[in-house]
């Protein structure tokens, strides 16, 4: 949410940083801008809209300056203009900031400032930091001191980048809450709020830890705690190459990501899964595993997509290793007083390892004294580092907005996982084997679905015109009918509501006329001939029925306006395979109304911010 980039180098700085707002223009894309020192002062230039829209206002022949700071913005306080773009500058143009997150306390803050004459341009929040650090600048006259004290003074979350005029030759980094990167070149450094805007220039990274600062120069860099005591840094490398971020001649991230699923989902059990064993070993848990073998309660915290995920394994967990499984949102987590005790495991599901709820309901697990555990996708995130232990995805960085890929990678390691804990428990050896000599056969399960993308492509434009869709499903695929829903609403602005098929007759029918496709989860399993009950209600009301069935069920045809078939697997399994379909009539249908895929309005990935 919101991508910051500072550079500090031998290089010509304006270009450069566009090019790192771009690589990070999933984050936010309401405005973006930039500030140089140029001749001593700070030129900046910003925009409402996206990068795109900003880059054409920058003459880079105008500019020689080798350091600067950037910002593309997903709004919080302040609607998406010109204004309230960021950067933002001290009311004497000597102090600029680029700022991800929330100053909570900013409205007495500004209060008290103006009070003091200080001026202000925008409705931000992020505008009163970069005052209150010219405030406490005019007394201490130290750039690093001001920037600390003012840190001190602020409630709320910051990945903050300041530059002045005066002290011309750095940049201040900091964080609390938001994520940010430091990369170390030869002579330069390029600090982020992601990764992905340092690959080009180097694999080297320090992730600064919350409360954490680096005063960043061409010849070095320091890091300490916003309190003054000194920090000992680890540079680490970035896993993931540059052909990860880039489209590879797809025509959306998200199409591309779509497609990545065989190996993705592979990925995320390579070298976990020990088939002929029937086991799994995951030396991210090692340190748990006693506590994992005494556990008599998990509960899983996550948002949005990785929520339903979430569910998903819960379904298997409870079914394999017979532990009880909550599923909460992690923002009613944290602000409801969960029980929570010391056996309990809490796992926290996240693709970004960012998203502040899912976070703050870590910090509350640790705070009652329960064991947090991440299932997280992007490396050395702020979640991976605060639980105790953990298992990444490895399903490389997620760039379109719509999540994809991590979900299925999601559910490839809660699978394991449960398998894990099964055999910890009673689950048998022979038991074990079956479900691991199936999870091995998904990749191609998903590339076969995958093979048969124009049907769907066509299925999608038949029925683009619609205004509403239901998505049903029953047992592990009750999370499928709701992830579908998700996807549609947010790349395609349709209204479509996910719903336990058997509970649709206890109010979303009323919703079913010949105008209401329903698209119908109706593998075969114990419980088909129960949703082939609810396909008749919807058929009996006109409701157009898109099933996902089974290959071989010709008797579905009888019933269904459409058919979409997958290969047959476990029924637990069948979650993986079953959103591809969906995955795609989302994609498919939002390219035919000419909506910006990977840019949805209003969304962001990464949502660092309540
Ligand atoms: C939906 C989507 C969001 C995220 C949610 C959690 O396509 O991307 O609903 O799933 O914001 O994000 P993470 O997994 O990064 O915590």
């Amino acid at each position: 949410m919101c991508g910051i980039v500072g550079y500090v180098g031998n290089q010509k700085v304006s270009n450069l940083l566009i090019n790192g707002l771009k690589r990070m223009e999933y984050r936010g894309y309401d405005s973006a801008g930039i500030s140089v020192l140029q001749d001593g002062k700070i030129q900046t230039i910003k925009k409402s809209g996206k990068v795109s829209q900003l880059e054409k206002l920058v003459d880079h022949t105008l500019y020689d300056s080798t350091i600067g700071i950037a910002h593309t913005r997903w709004a919080t306080h302040g609607e998406p203009n010109d204004i309230n773009a960021h950067p933002h500058h001290s009311s004497d143009d000597k102090i600029s900031i680029v700022h991800n997150g929330i100053i909570e306390n900013y409205a007495a803050i500004k209060k008290n400032l103006q009070e003091k004459g200080y001026t202000f341009r925008s409705e931000t929040d992020s505008e009163v930091l970069a005052v209150m650090i010219q405030a406490i600048y005019e007394k201490v006259q130290c750039l690093e001191e001001a920037v600390r004290f003012a840190l001190n003074e602020v409630d709320g979350t910051f990945g903050l980048l300041v530059l002045s005029s005066h002290e011309p030759d750095r940049i201040i980094a900091a964080r609390r809450g938001s994520p940010m990167v430091l990369g170390i070149g030869d002579g330069e450094y390029i600090v982020a709020s992601d990764a992905s805007a340092i690959i080009q220039h180097t694999r080297q990274v320090v992730y600064l830890n919350d409360n954490e600062m680096a005063i960043i120069k061409r010849d070095g860099f320091e890091t300490k705690t916003i309190m003054n005591e000194a920090t000992t840094t680890h540079i680490q490398e970035i896993e993931f190459d540059l052909e990860h971020i880039e489209k590879a001649g797809y025509e959306h991230f998200m199409l591309k990501e779509i497609f990545e699923q065989p190996e993705t989902f592979r990925d995320a059990f390579r070298g976990r899964l020990l088939a002929d064993k029937g086991n799994v070993k995951l030396g991210g848990l090692t340190q748990v595993q006693e506590k994992l073998r005494q556990a008599k309660r998990i509960i899983i915290t996550a948002c949005g997509t990785s929520w339903h995920s979430a569910l998903v394994g819960e379904y298997i967990i409870e079914n394999l290793a017979q532990i009880p499984v909550e599923v909460e949102y992690a923002s009613e987590f944290r602000y409801r007083n969960t029980p929570l005790y010391p056996d309990d495991i809490v796992i926290a599901i996240s693709q970004s390892g960012e998203t502040a709820d899912t976070l703050a309901a870590v910090y509350e697990t640790k705070q009652k004294g329960a064991t947090p555990i991440g299932i997280v996708n992007v490396v050395g995130s702020s979640i991976a580092r605060e639980t105790e232990a953990g298992i990444y995805i490895h399903a490389g960085p997620e760039i379109g907005v719509a999540s994809t890929k991590a979900f299925t990678s999601q559910i490839s390691v809660l699978t394991i996982l449960a398998l894990y804990l099964g055999r910890m428990r009673n689950l048998s050896q022979s038991d074990g084997k079956r479900i691991a000599a199936e999870i091995l056969e998904i990749p191609d399960k998903i590339r076969r679905i995958l093979n048969r993308s124009d049907e769907i492509k066509a299925l999608a434009k038949k029925q683009a015109k619609s205004r509403n869709y239901l998505y049903l499903g029953r047992g592990y695929n009750f999370p499928v009918a709701l992830e579908g829903a998700l996807k549609m609403k947010e790349i395609s602005y349709i209204h479509a509501e996910g719903y336990p098929a058997a509970e649709m007759k206890h109010g979303p029918i009323a919703l079913i006329d010949e105008n209401m496709p329903v698209v119908i989860v109706a593998t075969k399993d114990e419980i088909y001939e129960k949703v082939i009950s609810n396909i008749q209600e919807v058929r009996a009301r006109k409701g157009k029925v898109i099933a996902i069935a089974t290959e071989g069920d010709e008797n579905i045809k009888d019933y269904a306006n459409h058919v979409i078939y997958i290969p047959s697997t476990l029924p637990m399994l069948t979650p993986v395979l079953a959103v591809i379909p969906l995955q795609l009539i989302a994609y498919y249908t939002a390219v035919e109304l000419g909506c910006n895929v990977d840019q949805p309005r209003n969304l962001a990935k990464s949502v660092t911010v309540e």
